[in-house]
């Protein structure tokens, strides 16, 4: 059963203070915060196990490559991928992206072919297609959004769909809006025009089940410090077909096959895009906090976030000058939003309302949350967001709408 109290002293940071008020940590899109469990099973591995990965005879080696391998497994498992070929370790959301768009618009893609992304994604999935676009000429295209923060037309995604798309990359939870968009459908109407689609799932894996398969998706990004992961491990899912056609993104040890001055052959799936020594350690981090997931339940996770992102939801809007941008929320279960508030009050600025949040110990995110695009079209420099992880409490809620309420009483 889903006991907050206990899943809450896995985290020890929780209980501490900031400026003499206990914390409350509503940052999580940002980063979530580390279980014992992943602190505990990191230092043991260095403490007992370290060596590199895959290259060594020894003992240590061969145990570190196996817990490198079954946190591949793992990672298999959690997303319901079809072969661990199809799990590639990167840095992050980040570099997951960049690796398609470097292979992917290298390889399959010509001058003026072009990428279609959406009003509401996070620079990573803006700026790695610009890139390409400096370099090889492809265009970068957006679907609009509503007001209420809903992708335009996404039951009629053919009509910004022209013969030069190559290529769909999506956001499946935005960072700021917390909408959650309908993947499966935009993915099934690209299917039908042979255009494979690249989900950003950072905001989506760390708050529901995610079946690949079922999505049916062609690649698949998240990071493992959104989800009590370390930092610096994230994974590319890519289906097999799709990997075995790119070029590696990256050059060095561990991705060839065969060197020799004239010519280079590549390691099989997935090495040919890990270039390098992997972090193994937080690898293996990043598996812990998958079986942390797994232990706490997906479904309560989910049930539970959406009800707090509810609550918040309904207790921001007794504010005077209240304003909540993205979907709006109804009832319960919410459907259309997960995990993600950003609001404004009247005139206060978002800076000024975080820095006087956070002198009453309650940490948000202000600013334009690297969706520079998505504040142009909501015509705003920037929000403040609360966002929330499988710890967070309607305690901590409450102590956000008192502190908003205290800090709209010194404007
Ligand atoms: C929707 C989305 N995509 C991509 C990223 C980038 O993730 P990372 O910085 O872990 O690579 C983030 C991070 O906030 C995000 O929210």
């Amino acid at each position: 059963m889903y006991d907050i109290n206990k899943i809450r002293e896995d985290f020890p940071i929780l209980s501490r203070e900031v400026y003499g008020k206990p914390l409350v940590y509503l940052d999580n899109a940002a980063t979530t915060q580390k279980p014992l469990c992943v602190l505990d099973a990191m230092r043991d591995e260095y403490l007992n196990v370290n060596a590199n990965v895959h290259r060594g005879v020894h003992y240590l080696s061969q145990q570190a490559t196996d817990l490198h391998e079954a946190a591949r497994e793992k990672v298999r498992q959690f997303i319901n991928a079809k072969k661990i070929e199809e799990i590639v370790f990167t840095r992050g959301t980040t570099e997951a992206i960049n690796l398609v768009a470097s292979s992917f618009c290298e390889s399959q893609m010509k001058a003026g072919d072009e990428v279609l992304v959406t009003e509401m994604e996070h620079h990573s999935n803006i700026v790695s297609w610009q890139l390409q676009a400096q370099r090889l000429g492809i265009v970068v295209k957006h679907l609009p959004i509503t007001d209420d923060g809903r992708l335009v037309g996404c039951n009629d995604i053919t009509d910004y769909i022209t013969p030069r798309t190559k290529l769909i990359s999506i956001a499946h939870v935005s960072n700021v809006l917390g909408t959650i968009n309908p993947v499966e459908d935009i993915i099934k109407i690209a299917h039908e025009h042979d255009i494979p689609v690249l989900v950003d799932g950072a905001q989506s894996a760390p708050h529901m089940k995610i079946d690949v398969q079922a999505m049916d998706c062609d690649f698949f990004a998240f990071s493992g410090h959104k989800m009590y992961g370390p930092t610096g491990i994230g994974v590319l899912y890519g289906k097999e077909e799709w990997l075995e056609k790119l070029p590696p993104y990256q050059g060095g040890g561990e991705m060839i096959d065969k060197v020799t001055w004239e010519k280079t052959t590549f390691e099989r799936l997935p090495f040919k895009f890990e270039a390098g020594t992997p972090d193994y350690v937080a690898t293996h981090g990043l598996a812990k906090a998958i079986d942390y997931m797994t232990s706490v339940g997906l479904d309560f996770i989910e049930a539970h976030e959406k009800e707090l992102t509810r609550y918040c939801m309904e207790q921001l809007q007794t504010i005077d000058g209240m304003h909540i941008y993205g979907p709006v929320v109804s009832g319960s279960p919410v459907d259309n939003k997960d995990a993600v508030v950003s609001f404004n009050v009247g005139d206060i600025h978002h800076l000024d309302m975080g820095t006087l949040l956070d002198r009453l110990g309650i940490a948000v995110r202000t600013g334009h949350h690297c969706a520079q695009p998505l504040m142009d079209r909501l015509g705003i420099s920037g929000t403040v967001r609360a966002s929330f992880a499988l710890y967070n409490t309607k305690e901590e809620i409450d102590a956000l709408v008192a502190g908003i309420r205290r800090v709209s009483q010194m404007f």
